[in-house]
This record gives structure tokens, sequence and C-alpha cells, in this order.
């Protein structure tokens, strides 16, 4: 079995913030269980730049640069941002690479040969902002993009249009055949409807536009950039669409650019001959601290800054756990903190250290024979009792519900806490060692569960926690997993 994940390819002309460190590190989460799962061979995970837009143009500009200089520059700092907070991606694509324009060209090629691109007229309301035209009933009633607050340009231009109208039909029937095309549900209503309600043609190419792909057919014209975008999904696999990993793809984006990926590009795909890709799941947006994020209101957080205070680790749990993936939420900077010391360093933290330190005073860090099977319901053998517990983390993985999978392993944080408590082991310990010793087989199995879950959630301290869990016989040295002091 094949996966293939996909970010949204994401605009240069501005730097990573946490809104965007949050897709790619949901992202990263479901690569690193699946690679776990199914071979690290057997997942590939592209993310990337968009660069050919007008926006890259403006904030050159504005930065005083020239634009080859200003692109590897800001492709540099989304990448090494990335590589910083611990994402592990196969491939970054760069929308102004040979291998990027040589496939937009192919597919924009067959789609023409097709019969689906038409040169006409286009007059309309153009926002810069969401680089897409937009009806006068889409606008707010100043006139302005409700997104962007600011009023979209009239365009009147000779352009080349797709003929997405004709994809109406077979886009529905492709919805009706694959229930899990769009998730979640709410999103695929949405688009469903959107569909129903009649699709138009759309224009994919730019006679006024300074920077981008040329089309193929016409040197004058420049590739509509969402159109460009999408197809770095293929170029950024080796082999495109005849890669093992295609059609495999699901595509994480965020719901304000739904109804691109959802309409647009499995027209595009249709209409190219290629199989479309297999899933998309819009996730939702989060305000910081009750407020929308925005530059002007000097709340765009640097993930690396929190990142630099905190850890890797803790920026993701954080970020991940705040509401479930796929709805909208809050990330309050003040819970994050509360997060990080009740719940890791406090919670996971603290009881890998206790354990640790209790097993090397009463058993001089031996670990004992029969481990385990005081945990396991009656009748159930050690490996059947971590199997189930195990499923119900699957299964949150399987539905990506990436809040619901944090909340099982701080379920079996609090159990082993709980336990410790309870039963008073160091002082159990002393009474009666041999009752003790089950106490700290029971704790060392629910140790090894959540290190094994780490791997997925917590990449960084996982190895650490392996280590402290030592080999067969011993457990390794105790030391700080998340200090309390950040
Ligand atoms: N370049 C296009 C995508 C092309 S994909 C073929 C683009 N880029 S973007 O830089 O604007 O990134 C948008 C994505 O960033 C959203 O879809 C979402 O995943 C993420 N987010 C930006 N702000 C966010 C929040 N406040 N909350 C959650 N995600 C956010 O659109």
């Amino acid at each position: 079995m094949k996966k293939y994940f996909t970010t949204p390819i994401y605009y240069v002309n501005d730097v990573p913030h946490i809104g965007h460190a949050y897709c790619t590190l949901a992202t990263d989460t479901l690569v690193r269980y699946w690679r776990k799962k199914l071979g690290r061979e057997n997942v590939f995970f592209l993310t990337g730049t968009d660069e050919n837009s007008q926006k890259t143009v403006d904030a050159a500009k504005a930065m005083g640069k020239k634009i080859p200089e200003y692109l590897e520059e800001m492709a540099d700092t989304w990448r090494t941002t990335w590589e910083t907070i611990g994402i592990e991606f196969n491939d970054f694509i760069r929308t102004t690479e040979e291998r990027h324009t040589k496939k937009v060209h192919e597919l924009f090629t067959k789609i023409h040969a097709k019969g689906d691109i038409y040169k006409g007229k286009y007059v309309g309301k153009y926002c810069h902002g969401c680089e897409t035209f937009l009806k006068e009933s889409e606008l707010d009633e100043a006139g302005n993009c409700p997104d962007h607050k600011k009023p979209p340009v009239d365009l009147e231009e000779e352009n080349y249009f797709f003929k997405l109208s004709k994809y109406e039909k077979k886009l529905l029937k492709l919805y009706e055949d694959n229930p899990s095309f769009l998730e979640p549900e709410s999103r695929r209503n949405e688009v469903l409807s959107f569909i129903r309600s009649g699709l138009e043609d759309i224009s994919i190419s730019r006679e006024t536009s300074e920077f981008g792909i040329s089309l193929p057919i016409d040197k004058n014209h420049k590739v509509y950039v969402w159109f460009d975008a999408l197809i770095n999904y293929l170029s950024g696999l080796p082999d495109g669409e005849n890669s093992e990993f295609w059609p495999e793809a699901v595509h994480i984006v965020g719901k304000d650019i739904t109804r691109f990926h959802c309409v647009i590009w499995p027209a595009m795909l249709l209409a190219a001959g290629i199989k479309p890709y297999k899933q998309v799941f819009a996730h939702g947006f989060f305000t910081i601290d009750g407020e929308k994020m925005a530059k002007s209101l000097g709340n765009s957080v640097s993930p690396i800054e929190l990142a630099k205070k905190y850890g890797n680790d803790a920026l993701r749990l954080g970020l991940l756990s705040s509401f479930e993936f796929g709805n909208d939420g809050d990330f309050s900077l003040e819970h994050f903190d509360d997060f990080y010391r009740t719940r890791l360093a406090g919670g996971v933290g603290n009881l890998f250290n206790r354990v640790i330190v209790l097993i090397h005073k009463f058993l001089d860090g031996k670990k004992t024979e029969g481990q385990g099977t005081h945990s396991t319901s009656p009748g159930q053998t050690r490996d059947e009792g971590r199997i189930s517990e195990l499923k119900t983390f699957d299964r949150f993985f399987e539905e990506k519900k990436l809040k619901s999978a944090i909340e099982y392993f701080f379920g079996v944080v609090d159990s082993a806490n709980e336990l410790l408590n309870k039963t008073e082991v160091w002082r159990l310990a002393k009474e009666d060692l041999e009752a003790s010793k089950k106490v700290f087989a029971t704790l060392l199995q629910k140790l090894e569960e959540l290190a094994d879950m780490a791997e997925t959630l917590l990449p960084e301290t996982a190895p650490r926690m392996k280590k402290m869990l030592g080999d067969e016989e011993k457990v390794g040295e105790s030391e700080i997993l998340f200090p309390s002091r950040v």
C-alpha cells in the first residue's frame, strides 16, 4: 500500500506563520503515522512554494530585490523553517523549477488537444489577494473581497478559458462514486452544492501578468497561477501520474482553498485523462486568542520563535490538540503555556522520570518477569491488550482525528499517573517488594505504549523515551523530557 500526502504550496510573499505551520505539522504527523505503519518507502510527502504570482512581484519590488534573488531567499526561508521545526518531507517543489514548468506545459497541451481550452474575453473583478475573479454576489457590503477587505480591480482581458462547465456531471459522478473524496462531510456538502448550482468556464491565462509560466501555445500569455500551482502535485512526484504514489494522493489543505482543489483540480485531471487524487481533507482555520491572525494586528506568530522557547514537539502537540482537525478553533498562547507545563512537563515528562527513578531505586534498574500482565483484562495476553489499546489510536489516525489521538495518548499518561499514585508504589516497594514489581511492570508497559505513540506525536522526544526504557533487562538513565522552566 502506498500513500502520498501533500500540503498546499505556500505563497512566498510572506514568511511562514503558525497557520501555515499548523497545516504542515498536521500533514507531517499523518505522514509519520503512515510511515511507521507501512514503512518509510511507502509514503511520499511533498510540500513547497507557489512562486508564479503577482504577489511575488509586488513583494520583491517592495523589498527592492530582483525577483530571482527574492525567490531564492524566500524558498530557502520556507524550506528551512519546515526543517527547523521537524518536518520530514520527501521533496520540496518550487513552481519556478524547470520540472514544474515542463509538467504545466504537458498538462496544458493535453487539455488543449482535447478541445477543452479556448480563447475568449474576460470582463470581471479580480482580487489579487485570492488570485481569483470574484462575482458581485461574493463581495461584502462595501464591495470588498470579504477575505482581503480590499476592492477587487476591474479586469478586461483576452484570456484562454478552461471548459470547466463541461465537467459538472462528471464531477458529481466522481463525488457520488467516492464518498471520501472530500472530507470532512461539511466541506463535501458545500462543494457539492457549489457544483450543483452550475459551473462556469474559468479563465486560465493572464495577458497582463509580469511573471509566470508562458502558455505553450501563446507566449504573450502567462498561465493563471492556480492552474499552474495545482499541477505541483504531479510535478513534485518522481514520474508524476505514472508514479506508484499516484493516484494515492491525500491533499491536506485549508478550507479557504477547497474550491480550487475539489472542483478545478479534479476537472483538470479528468480533462488530461489522469485519474483524480484519492482525497482532499480540508482543515479549519484558527484564531489567536480570539483574533484573526493578521500582520496588522501583530499577532502573526512565528513557528520558529514558539519552537525555540518550547521545543518542536510541544509546538506540534500544542497546535494539534487545540481543536479537532477539520474544525475551526482558537489557539491561545496562554493555554499553550499551560498545556506545556501541565500536560507535557508535569504529565508525560514527570511520569517517565518518576517511574524510571523508582525502578532504579527499588529494583536496581531491573525489569522483572511477567511484565505487564497486570493491566490486561482477564483472559487477554499482553500482546492482545496492547493491540486493543493501540487500535483506538489507529482508528483516530484513520479518521484523521488528531486531537482525539492526542487525547488518547494523554489518557494513557493519566491512567499511569493514577496507578502510580493510587498504589503508592514507592511505599508498597518497601512493604511488599513482590507486589510492587507487578505495578512497576504495568507502569513500564504503559510507558512503552506511550513511547510507541510518541514516534508519531512527539518525534523528537520518542527516542529519548525509548532510551529511558532501556533494553530487555534494565531501564536506562532517567532524564528530564520537558524542562519545566521555559
Ligand atoms: N498558494 C496557495 C496554495 C496553492 S496549493 C496548490 C495558498 N497559499 S497560502 O500561503 O496562502 O497558504 C494557505 C494555507 O495556509 C491554508 O490553506 C491553510 O492550510 C494555511 N493557513 C493559513 N492561515 C491559517 C490559519 N489561520 N489557520 C489554519 N490554517 C491556516 O493558498
